[in-house]
């Protein structure tokens, strides 16, 4: 940490002569012992943990009881501390962080920016009095971040600071765990599952405070992961008890994790995921029960496979980003049914080693946010050349990145995939051209994709049955032989001959599948006709023509729905049957098309962004009153040119046309 600090954040301590010795506080109450000793206390109504077993400091106390003191180390700006700047010090604790609280206010701790040494005026320690906070001086270390910490008052007088963790109740259940930073340095642990309220987990998350001085650029930024990538120290389930079973606890972090961890990241759980990366609907999770979805009614579809991801963003103002993965739509869908931004990336953008696969070819890594500055903040930072994956795995040319404020010019209108089924939803799609139109002078071209695709000469392009035949061929190899033929040897090996227990969306598959369906000449010949159809979409269509990887200026977006077109798709397989007039299944086709939206990018490995944009009502059948869904469009840019659909969605942002989505029932 230490070597992250700025010149500012140098911090000279006071020396005190008024400094009282810190007593033991009544208010925090135990509740458990965890792992290492460390501690789960209540403070207040809140419920936090501290990790005691790994101090940030231990300093010599003055006397004191042993037990357990909340205090707080407030680092105040200038060099002149008096009740006015440690009152507006406390203020911006309040207002910056939902950790800390008055309770840490019990002793506290002065440090502040000043270059020299700090004088304390002479109404600061009455200021501190007066709110009953202790004023310590205990020789702290310059290196402890200002922030709340629990004081461990030892029998010697000695006192030692642990962070704190506020443990945020996973109401939606989106989490398999909540996780925080072990003793060995670079690894987690799972909190553990038996501190549960009414059944739903509680997540770790750290103050805020102790990333303020830490200049990274996604320093104390609180990110889930979905629970398909390995995290050091945790156990990787893939949303399956049976995978669990026969794989290790994670030794090493995913790369692609641990670049969000050097940036400043914080990893405060692992998240729900469709068995295997499936496209499960709801009622076809069985290892695992399916999170919930706070739009709405709370009764609606999180979709699949990042189900846990896209519904955890619009649910917790508590956690800022998820990451999910994508292959068929696994980012995209649940982006659309919660209302958050969500992205498919271009193929190839980011490394997946230690990532649990489905096709290698066509998997990508997306970030979920409620913010579009925020969101496109992230990825920019997190999606580095260095951490491109190399062209063999994908078969298509060498991924190059442009971030520039050239923005397209065009965007298509394809009315064969939009309008979409909800008129009142068709209304903020159209009102969402017409705003592109004006505020980046973006031209509509009014194009017939299903026509183009028909007379193309090339087969990778025009027939779809070839084109779904390899693309599914090459959806299922890398999971095949990486995670199916390892678990099922495995089980059968430990379980007389048996097949696991694994969910529907597999099962049937896997027990036909052979070896003979994946060769390596399939495979390749999957890759060649990725390949040609990737080249008609990103080169012919989106580019207009222009062959040169990168060049966005002069090719063109493209709009469709990945959702519901408005309309309220519920988690309960019985409502949608009985009710189809109103609501609505996903993987919708519109009539007369050859390809449903959500398959171009997955195989022509373009970017494919889904932005919310609006919501419209429906009468819930669950709460019986008219709830709000969210409307979303999927935004389609060709190849390479994600960080320019990033200054689209910035600038969008700037505007006002995109806006920062609520959390809960409503995202507008
Ligand atoms: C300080 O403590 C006293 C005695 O317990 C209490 O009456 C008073 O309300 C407290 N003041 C604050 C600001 O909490
Ligand atoms: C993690 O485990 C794998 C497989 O058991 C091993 O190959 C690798 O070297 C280990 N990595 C570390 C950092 O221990
Ligand atoms: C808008 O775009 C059109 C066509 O590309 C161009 O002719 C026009 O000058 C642009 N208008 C502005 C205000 O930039
Ligand atoms: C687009 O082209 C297809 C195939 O030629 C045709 O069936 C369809 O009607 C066209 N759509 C529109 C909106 O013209
Ligand atoms: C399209 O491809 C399928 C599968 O490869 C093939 O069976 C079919 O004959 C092709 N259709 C046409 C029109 O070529
Ligand atoms: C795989 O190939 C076998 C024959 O080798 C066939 O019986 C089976 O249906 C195929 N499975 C799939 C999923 O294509
Ligand atoms: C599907 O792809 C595999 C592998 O390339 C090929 O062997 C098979 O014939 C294809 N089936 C169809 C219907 O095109
Ligand atoms: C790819 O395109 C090339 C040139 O257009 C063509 O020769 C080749 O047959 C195509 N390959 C496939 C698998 O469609
Ligand atoms: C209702 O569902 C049935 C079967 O899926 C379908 O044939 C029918 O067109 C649907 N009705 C409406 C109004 O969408
Ligand atoms: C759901 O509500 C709609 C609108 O009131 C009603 O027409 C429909 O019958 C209800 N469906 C079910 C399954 O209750």
């Amino acid at each position: 940490m230490a070597s992250y600090k700025s010149a500012l954040a140098a911090t000279a301590l006071l020396s005190l002569t008024l400094a009282a010795p810190l007593k033991r506080s009544q208010a925090v109450q135990p509740v458990t012992s965890i792992k290492y000793g460390d501690l789960v206390f209540d403070l207040g109504d809140i419920t936090y943990l501290a990790s005691v077993s790994k101090p940030v400091t231990t300093v010599n106390g003055i006397s004191g009881e042993p037990g357990f003191a909340p205090v707080t180390v407030l680092k105040v700006d200038g060099c002149t501390i008096d009740a006015s700047t440690i009152s507006s010090t406390i203020d911006s604790y309040h207002t910056g962080d939902d950790v800390f609280s008055e309770s840490f206010l019990h002793g506290t701790f002065i440090s502040s920016t000043c270059a020299g040494t700090a004088q304390l005026g002479a109404d600061a320690s009455s200021y501190l009095s007066g709110i009953n906070s202790t004023l310590l001086d205990h020789g702290l270390p310059s290196t402890v971040e200002p922030g709340p910490y629990l004081a461990s008052i030892a029998s010697d007088g000695s006192i030692s600071l642990s962070k704190v963790y506020r443990l945020y109740q996973d109401r939606y259940r989106d989490f398999v765990f909540g996780t925080y930073p072990a003793p060995e340095v670079g690894t987690y642990q799972a909190l553990p599952n038996l501190l549960t309220e009414f059944q739903d987990l509680l997540i770790p998350v750290p103050s805020r405070i102790y990333s303020w001085s830490d200049p990274r650029p996604l320093a104390g930024v609180r990110v889930a992961v979905k629970d398909l990538y390995d995290l050091a120290g945790t156990q990787t389930s893939a949303g399956s008890r049976a995978w669990a079973e026969i794989t290790p606890i994670a030794n090493e972090t995913a790369p692609s994790i641990q670049q969000i961890i050097d940036l400043g990241g914080i990893i405060v759980g692992k998240q729900k995921t469709a068995q295997f990366a499936s496209g499960a609907d709801p009622w076809d999770w069985y290892d695992v029960q399916y999170p919930f979805n706070p739009r709405g009614d709370e009764w609606l579809t999180c979709s699949a496979s990042s189900a846990g991801a896209g519904c955890s963003i619009a649910a917790y103002n508590w956690l800022d980003h998820a990451i999910g993965s994508d292959t068929g739509s696994s980012v995209r869908r649940p982006a659309a049914v919660s209302g958050t931004y969500g992205n498919r990336p271009s193929q190839g953008m980011i490394s997946l080693v230690g990532v649990n696969p489905l096709g290698a070819a066509q998997d990508t890594a997306g970030v979920f946010a409620r913010d579009p500055l925020v969101w496109s903040h992230f990825a920019k930072n997190w999606y580095r050349p260095d951490m491109h994956q190399d062209p063999s795995t994908n078969g298509l040319e060498p991924l190059s990145i442009v971030d520039s404020y050239d923005l397209p010019t065009t965007i298509y209108y394809d009315p064969d995939y939009l309008p979409v089924r909800n008129p009142a939803a068709n209304a903020l799609i159209k009102q969402f051209y017409s705003d592109l139109n004006t505020a980046l002078n973006i031209t509509t071209i009014t194009t017939n994709i299903t026509n183009i695709l028909l007379t193309h000469p090339d087969p990778a392009v025009t027939n779809t049955t070839y084109r779904n035949n390899a693309s599914s061929l090459l959806n299922t190899r890398t999971q095949w032989l990486e995670v199916a033929e390892p678990l099922l040897t495995a089980w059968s090996s430990k379980y007389a001959g048996r097949f696991p227990p694994i969910d529907p969306a597999r099962r049937p598959g896997w027990i036909t599948r052979t070896p003979e369906n994946y060769t390596q000449a399939q495979y390749d010949n999957a890759l060649a006709i990725k390949r040609n159809f990737s080249s008609w979409m990103n080169h012919d269509f989106l580019g207009n023509g222009n062959p040169t990887m990168g060049s966005c200026a002069d090719s063109s977006l493209w709009i469709y729905d990945i959702g519901t077109g408005g309309l309220p798709s519920y988690r309960e397989e019985d409502l949608l049957d009985r009710n189809n007039v109103t609501t609505a299944r996903l993987s919708y086709t519109p009539p007369g098309v050859l390809t449903s939206g959500v398959n171009f990018c997955s195989f022509a490995g373009c970017a494919d962004y889904t932005i919310p944009i609006g919501q419209v009502g429906y009468f819930s059948n669950v709460t019986q009153v008219v709830e709000m869904v969210p409307v979303t469009v999927s935004v389609v840019a060709k190849r390479g040119c994600d960080f320019v659909l990033f200054n689209v969605v910035e600038r969008l942002a700037e505007v006002g046309i995109l806006k920062t989505v609520k959390t809960g029932r409503m995202a507008f």
